[in-house]
């Protein structure tokens, strides 16, 4: 079967397509024919060693797939072959195959196609973790949304919405404000262009959102957070922007606010109930029309590297995936 590989730690050009040894999947494990493998940021710094998990070289990219299961490993009973699932392997999604823990494979939900089904989970269930689960978010309240047309930003946009917050999504271009109006914004802040407080500070009535949902961290961190409401609640998502801010811990004190670190794979691992409970409440929201994830593009196997590269240069709208 043919696979992404990264061989040696670098950006998405040193990755290189091979034709690998299939193998048999050990107790615990599935063996899945991958139909379609999201794709998220963390790819591009996973096979950067840049990310929190490090694989053995070499190692295929590619955290979460849909597919056919081929075989099952001794033990496993929730799922069998022929069976459509959704798994979150975490790696080895680029590739005709993967081998993934039984634990974190699940049927398919019947209706939803393999793409949508395959860049659901991570950021849709980082975004529902994060701004349902940790920051409680209410209907009536504010929300900011940094980096708003990106795979969790704009999952988060929508959630917002669903949850009946009025969403203010901030990002570097107008054609991507506009997808954020269409996907639910009630209110757009282009910081390639505006100053960040004075259009924060516009749009939330001079309050102070409630939440600011960031997974851009640079320097947007700060200006965003001195904008925060009393109570506010930061989430702290990701560093899109390659800089991990720090801040003076006196601006959390002077708004009573929080600061929230979300880890959603860790989320998933000792939680895994409350996840599935995220996982099915936005299942009903997309039914009811609540909300509609946007694939913005589809890449065939060998053309994983440019789509990592498109992410990696900011030219990804919502979410991308792949479909060896
Ligand atoms: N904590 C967790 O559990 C968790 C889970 C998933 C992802 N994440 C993190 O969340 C972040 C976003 O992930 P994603 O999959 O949504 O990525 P994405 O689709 O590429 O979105 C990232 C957004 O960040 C903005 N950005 C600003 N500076 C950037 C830069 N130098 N390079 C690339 N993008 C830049 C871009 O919007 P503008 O051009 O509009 O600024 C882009 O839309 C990443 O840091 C990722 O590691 C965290």
């Amino acid at each position: 079967m043919k696979a992404i590989l990264c061989k040696a730690w670098g950006g998405p050009e040193t990755l290189v397509l091979e034709e690998v040894a299939s193998r048999e999947p050990d107790a615990g494990e599935v063996k899945i024919r991958v139909r379609a493998a999201g794709v998220n940021f963390p790819d591009v710094l996973i096979i950067q060693k840049k990310y929190q998990i490090q694989p053995a070289l070499p190692f295929s990219p590619g955290a979460e797939i849909a597919g056919d299961v081929l075989s099952v490993g001794t033990g496993v009973m929730h799922v069998k072959p022929g069976d459509k699932v959704v798994s979150f392997c975490g790696v080895g999604g680029f590739a005709e195959e993967v081998i993934a823990p039984a634990n974190v494979t699940m049927p398919m939900p019947p209706g939803v196609p393999y793409p949508l089904a395959a860049i659901f989970s991570l950021a849709y269930g980082t975004s529902w973790h994060a701004v349902r689960d940790r920051a409680a978010l209410q209907a009536g309240e504010t929300m900011l949304v940094l980096g708003a047309s990106g795979g969790v930003g704009l999952a988060a946009v929508e959630i917002g919405r669903a949850i009946g917050a009025r969403v203010i999504a901030a990002a570097s271009t107008d054609e991507k404000l506009a997808i954020c109006k269409q996907h639910g914004a009630d209110a757009l802040i282009n910081y390639s262009r505006e100053d960040l407080r004075e259009a924060i500070k516009r749009e939330s009535g001079g309050k102070g959102p409630d939440v600011i949902f960031d997974p851009v961290g640079g320097k947007f961190a700060e200006p965003a957070f001195r904008s925060i409401g009393w109570r506010g609640r930061y989430l702290v998502i990701g560093f899109a922007d390659g800089e991990i801010p720090a801040l003076p811990l006196n601006l959390p004190l002077l708004k009573g606010a929080s600061i929230v670190g979300i880890f959603w794979g860790e989320f998933a691992k000792r939680e895994p109930q409350l996840n599935m409970k995220g996982l099915a409440e936005m299942m009903t929201w997309m039914r009811e029309g609540k909300i509609k994830p946007l694939i913005s593009k589809s890449y065939v196997l060998a053309d994983a590297p440019q789509a990592l590269m498109d992410m990696a240069a900011r030219k990804v709208i919502g979410k991308i995936v792949i479909t060896p």
